[in-house]
């Protein structure tokens, strides 16, 4: 029989006590399979078996799943919340077996789906339990109309949008579940300041100027008027910054004009960049109230819990699901090395043959994607630094590279497609935009402005720099706390915004 989870949960806690050694349970299967209900439920077992059960830490520990969902998962076309990144949640224990705290490890936060989501999908829970949830004084304080009339809430499932009571469930129980965890009212206040200025952000529009080599023309500045001033940051710099680009050359600064298609990319990768420090801070804040410095000395082992985002092929496949499917190559490759193939493991499947499904090798995938030179993010990197390139370029490589591979499928057509025949099934990759997502840099004009943010937390949180996991949840960098946003409310602010632009732009 396949392992039954309390029963693994129960294990890892007994080798634990009578060990004292740490141990890791990974939680795999496609999208929608069951490992993030599989993973709270262990979760809450390995919390129940603890002695001293009435502890309010434990209570926080079950809490601090569902918040991470609230911010970290969307309805997908094969799951209605789907985790959109990687977490590994490590239990301490002590001596006796009692849990002491618990840290979390975030990865690969699928970041993009804040700007862009497929049809039928969702964007993460957290924006529709806003709407949903907020009270109308705090959605007038975010100056925020009706969910409906924002894109990035639009451009999903418009059936989400009437699950108000849920949503509202949602926004309420991880109110609270923050408040457990230490959140203040300037912490909640910024939280919804960031969440107002990325739906802000994502609206603003621009117009080609009539005439060549003109900045371009935005169309609603107000938009950045009031993400500038939930951010605190100067909105003249924040609209400079979304038009222009300045590079240094011998020591000179040089100003580049945006095209169309490069401002609309900075409004999200700045939408994208806010939301994911905002994640990343979170995680943070949850590592600093239940794994409390004072506790580590009197740790004996820990049990972590690996729950990743899960296989999946979409209608439509991006990088995101590129990079999901080949951690859950990884993954597989992992469990066919220590489980099917060593001696014991091996012996065990054999006695069980016929129940479990032995999984094929799947060495040659993860080289496909590895290989050095040839691999296909070798491929991608070559083709990103490449100043002509163009993600058809990377596709040609790919299909050119692997035109004798059984793995690598191509189209007919000149799509910018091609296919990978993975572990569980074959999967078209639709590459347009990958070069863009690889690259994954925000301007340093952007970078500048934030940082010039008259609020101390949003200037460090734009400073401190990224893990070699790709969060800031974990970097040692002291965060300053964050302060009420001060809001300076100008009368007729868009209009005084659009002449000072045009003041600034001519000089
Ligand atoms: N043990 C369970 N009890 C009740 N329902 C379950 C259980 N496991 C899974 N489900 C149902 O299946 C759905 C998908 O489960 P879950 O979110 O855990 O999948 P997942 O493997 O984490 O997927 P993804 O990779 O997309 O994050 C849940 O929302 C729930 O409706
Ligand atoms: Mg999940």
């Amino acid at each position: 029989m396949p392992p039954h989870i309390f029963n693994v949960a129960a294990r890892a806690y007994q080798r634990i006590q009578e060990e004292k050694t740490n141990q890791v349970i990974l939680v795999s299967g496609e999208s929608g399979a069951g490992k993030t209900e599989s993973t709270k439920l262990m979760v809450k077992h390995l919390v129940y078996m603890s002695p001293n059960r009435s502890d309010d830490l434990h209570n926080k520990i079950v809490q601090v799943n569902p918040l991470l969902e609230a911010f970290g998962n969307a309805q997908t076309i094969i799951n209605d919340n789907s985790s959109r990144f990687a977490k590994y949640l490590e239990l301490s224990f002590d001596e006796r077996g009692q849990v002491i705290g618990a840290t979390i490890r975030d990865y690969m936060l699928e970041k993009a789906r804040v700007v862009t989501c497929n049809k039928d999908e969702g964007n993460f829970h957290i924006f529709y339990s806003l709407f949903a949830g907020a009270s109308k004084q705090q959605l007038i304080g975010l100056n925020l109309s009706e969910s409906k009339d924002y894109r990035i809430i639009k451009c999903g499932c418009l059936k989400l949008l009437e699950e108000k009571t849920k949503y509202r469930e949602i926004y309420l129980q991880q109110m609270d579940a923050l408040k457990r965890i230490g959140f203040d009212a300037d912490d909640m206040n910024i939280l919804h300041c960031m969440l107002g200025a990325i739906i802000h952000l994502t609206e603003v529009r621009f117009k080609e100027a009539d005439k060549v080599n003109e900045p371009l023309e935005i169309v609603n500045p107000d938009q950045v008027e009031l993400a500038a001033e939930l951010l605190n940051v100067d909105p003249l710099e924040l609209c400079l910054s979304l038009i222009k680009t300045k590079t240094e050359y011998g020591g000179e600064q040089l100003y580049h004009l945006k095209n169309l298609e490069q401002a609309r990319e900075s409004c999200d990768a700045l939408a994208k960049a806010i939301y994911e420090r905002m994640f990343g801070w979170v995680i943070r804040r949850i590592n600093e109230d239940l794994n409390p410095t004072k506790q580590r000395k009197k740790v004996a082992a820990s049990i972590g819990i690996l729950d990743i985002a899960g296989f999946e092929n979409l209608q439509v496949n991006s990088f995101g699901q590129l990079c999901i499917n080949f951690v859950n190559e990884r993954l597989q490759n992992f469990m066919n090395d220590h489980v099917f193939r060593n001696e014991k493991g091996y012996t065990l499947m054999k006695a069980f043959h016929g129940l479990i499904q032995i999984s094929k090798n799947n060495e040659d995938i993860i080289d496909t994607f590895w290989k050095k030179n040839i691999g296909l993010f070798d491929l991608l990197d070559e083709e990103t630094q490449f100043k002509q390139g163009s993600d058809a370029g990377f596709v040609r490589k790919v299909t050119t590279n692997h035109a004798k591979s059984e793995i690598i499928a191509k189209t007919r057509n000149d799509d910018p497609v091609f296919g990978v025949c993975h572990f569980a099934g074959k999967v078209w990759y639709d590459c347009h935009g990958f070069l863009d997502k690889n690259k994954d840099t925000l301007n340093d004009d952007l970078f500048d402005c934030m940082k010039d943010s008259t609020n101390d937390f949003i200037r460090d949180l734009f400073t401190i720099k990224k893990g070699p996991t790709g969060t800031i949840s974990e970097t040692q960098f002291h965060l300053r706390q964050p302060k009420k946003v001060q809001r300076e409310h100008r009368s007729n602010n868009a209009m005084q915004l659009s002449t000072e632009l045009g003041k600034s732009l001519k000089e």
